[in-house]
């Protein structure tokens, strides 16, 4: 596929990266391209960073048409750029697109489109402790129609952002609110998609965790509100007695890329882990018996996060002291290694940039 760059004349000062936050600065450039049903993907470019413009019909602005991914470019003390699975961010992005009817991308296509763009933006790649350029590929429809159907017209962009940690409390234990009366996704909709309208669903609880001193929400499952799903922006496991518990993917929560590696990793090296149904009932019992030794939660953006305390109906439960517990330790250890290039890859999951 052929790829048209078009340079900024008038390229930003890197921000300096003890100061970065999570997806406020920008890159110099952005990737789009557009589709039709008459002619598929055309016109792939790269051009400045810019706003963009939509019809006021543009589907997305009324009917939500919209999937997203997110992965991240690590600089490596050898001063080369990798990503992490990227394979997989397009596998999830294509499963979202076939949820949504939105336009597949082939995989050697996104791939070759995101070598392209990360080896012209590496030099945004920040090197300080923990930093990363976040790398944000979305797709809306954008038929200027206000008929409600599967879209003829779309737009796949990339953008980029060098971001330092999610949380403002880094790696120290984060602490999170079971929601009990808004859902975030039932079997069936779209939880298992990463679209738009799960986040702008899980916004009123969001704030409600917020105010109330909370980073995030756990969610419970839509229909009997008993069993635990995941976090706003992470999935979750256990250690109970022993073994690692954690959610399985039952179609109503996002099969999360961090997940499945921490799944590997725990399995290479002998542990148990059990992807099945957890009530909350259960995970307090284990809580008041002691057996609860250790919750995380996981993800691209927030890594692998201790958590360290969980408020229900304004009832607070202390997990493991508050305190950052071995196997999520560990963990960090072994994933952060790999991503940033400090540990052998021996799972080869890394993808250097040239
Ligand atoms: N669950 C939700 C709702 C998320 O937004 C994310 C972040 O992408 C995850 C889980 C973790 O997924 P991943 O590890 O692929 O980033
Ligand atoms: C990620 O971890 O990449 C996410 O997409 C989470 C997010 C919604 C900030």
């Amino acid at each position: 596929m052929d790829i048209k760059i078009t340079k900024t004349d008038c390229p930003s000062p890197k921000p300096d990266s003890s100061t970065l936050e999570f997806g406020k600065t920008f890159t110099d450039h952005m990737f789009i391209m557009d589709y039709s049903s008459d002619l598929g993907w055309h016109d792939a470019r790269i051009v400045p960073f810019a706003n963009i413009s939509l019809h006021p019909a543009s589907t997305v602005l009324h009917y939500g048409s919209e999937i997203f991914e997110g992965l991240k470019a690590y600089r490596r003390a050898d001063g080369k750029v990798q990503l992490f699975r990227p394979i997989e961010n397009i596998r999830r992005m294509n499963n979202s697109a076939e949820r949504l009817c939105l336009p597949q991308i082939p995989e050697e296509d996104a791939l070759y489109i995101l070598d392209t763009f990360v080896g012209l933006e590496q030099d945004w790649t920040p090197s300080a402790e923990g930093t990363s350029l976040y790398l944000r590929p979305f797709m809306f429809g954008n038929d200027e129609s206000l008929g409600v159907h599967a879209v003829h017209n779309a737009t796949f962009m990339i953008i980029a952002s060098p971001v330092g940690s999610y949380y403002k409390e880094g790696i120290n234990p984060v602490k999170i609110m079971i929601e009990s009366e808004d859902v975030r996704a039932v079997r069936g909709g779209t939880g298992y998609a990463k679209c738009g309208g799960n986040y702008a669903a899980s916004n009123r609880a969001g704030e409600k965790a917020e105010k109330k001193g909370y980073s995030q929400v756990l969610w419970l499952d839509g229909v009997e509100r008993k069993y635990i799903e995941e976090v706003g922006a992470m999935n979750v496991m256990f250690k109970i007695d022993g073994k690692i518990v954690t959610p399985k993917l039952t179609g109503s929560i996002l099969p999360g890329i961090t997940r499945k590696s921490c799944i590997e990793v725990l399995k290479s090296e002998g542990y148990t882990v059990e992807e099945r149904l957890l009530s909350v009932d259960e995970l307090f019992s284990a809580l008041e018996s002691g057996k609860l030794e250790e919750a995380w939660g996981c993800g691209t953006a927030a890594v692998v996060s201790p958590i360290g305390e969980l408020m229900l109906n304004d009832k607070k439960y202390t997990i493991n002291n508050g305190e950052i517990g071995k196997v999520t330790h560990h963990l960090y250890d072994i994933l952060t290694g790999i991503q940033w290039g400090r540990l052998e890859d021996t799972f080869g999951w890394t993808y250097p940039i040239k």
